[in-house]
């Protein structure tokens, strides 16, 4: 088993009775944080990195570590380039060996959003690798890219794109938005149920971040396949690292350690995604 592709992961996800979560990380620890709880809970998983998180996280170093770690493992796991924006990182993450890449082109009209995913398509294909696509836009921030609004997916536009590109998996947009809720949100589950009324390809969620647990399971009902879940992986990571130097451990013995002041923080991701992967539905689903 160990690395998987998003298609094959996707399509085995039978009657929208689970899906699959993809979890951001920055750094090894994050994604062997994550990888842990994707063990221990028999369940294939996505791990990702977005491009606006590149500059602290070099694709050239965190790419093979990701790499490694979904090679290095009992379960399958794809490794996935989150809000790819340019050619040339996409392209660096296909030649590390990522098994997809998602191209957000959600701030460009329909056509050529269509026609700039179909040159992504056409580029990972000869990779062997998939793609995942934005149509309408996601709100919030991603990374080091400024918040936007959210725009609603359009019904006519989600069919028209997926027809079009014949894209693997397709983003959309129906009230979520990256980062901390201000107040919880309201999806548009009538939306979502109109979109998977017209458009066959795998649904992915973004901003999974404090959406109430009611609603991840009535969007999974309806055709999500996908779930993003990043500033959740970063608050749990942050909370359990501060914790610990609270508790002052980190000034005691060899408690400066990095293996010591790191692993609460690797640990806190693996509950996290362990709970993730129980809101999903994907444990056990690892032979699937
Ligand atoms: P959150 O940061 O809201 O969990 O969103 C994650 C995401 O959609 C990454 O693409």
């Amino acid at each position: 088993m160990a690395l998987a592709k998003l298609s094959e992961l996707l399509s085995s996800v039978k009657d929208n009775s689970y899906a699959i979560g993809s979890f951001n990380v920055s750094n090894m620890e994050m994604a062997m944080g994550a990888i842990k709880a994707a063990e221990k809970m028999q369940a294939p998983i996505i791990i990702q990195i977005a491009e606006g998180r590149l500059r602290y996280s070099p694709l050239e170093i965190l790419g093979p570590i990701m790499m490694a770690a979904a090679k290095n493992t009992t379960v399958p796991i794809a490794v996935h380039l989150d809000h790819g924006g340019t050619m040339e990182t996409i392209k660096l993450a296909l030649e590390l060996g990522f098994t997809s890449v998602m191209f957000d082109g959600s701030k460009y009209p329909l056509e050529e959003n269509i026609a700039r995913t179909k040159e992504v398509i056409a580029l990972a294909k000869s990779y062997g690798a998939d793609v995942e696509a934005e149509i309408g836009r996601v709100g919030g921030a991603e990374g080091d890219y400024k918040a936007v609004d959210i725009a609603l997916t359009s019904v006519e536009e989600a069919k028209c794109f997926a027809e079009e590109t014949k894209v693997d998996a397709l983003a959309v947009a129906i009230g979520t938005a990256h980062g901390n809720y201000k107040e919880t949100p309201k999806l548009r589950i009538d939306r979502l149920k109109e979109i998977a009324a017209e458009v066959s390809c795998p649904l992915v969620l973004h901003g999974g971040t404090g959406i109430p647990d009611d609603m991840i399971k009535k969007a999974i009902s309806l055709g999500v396949a996908k779930i993003n879940v990043n500033t959740e992986c970063q608050l749990a990571f942050a909370d359990a690292t501060r914790k610990y130097i609270e508790a002052g451990k980190d000034l005691e013995g060899k408690g400066f350690d990095p293996r010591k002041l790191l692993a609460p923080g690797a640990e806190a991701i693996k509950d996290m995604v362990i709970t993730k992967i129980k809101l999903f539905g994907s444990e056990g689903k690892a032979d699937e």
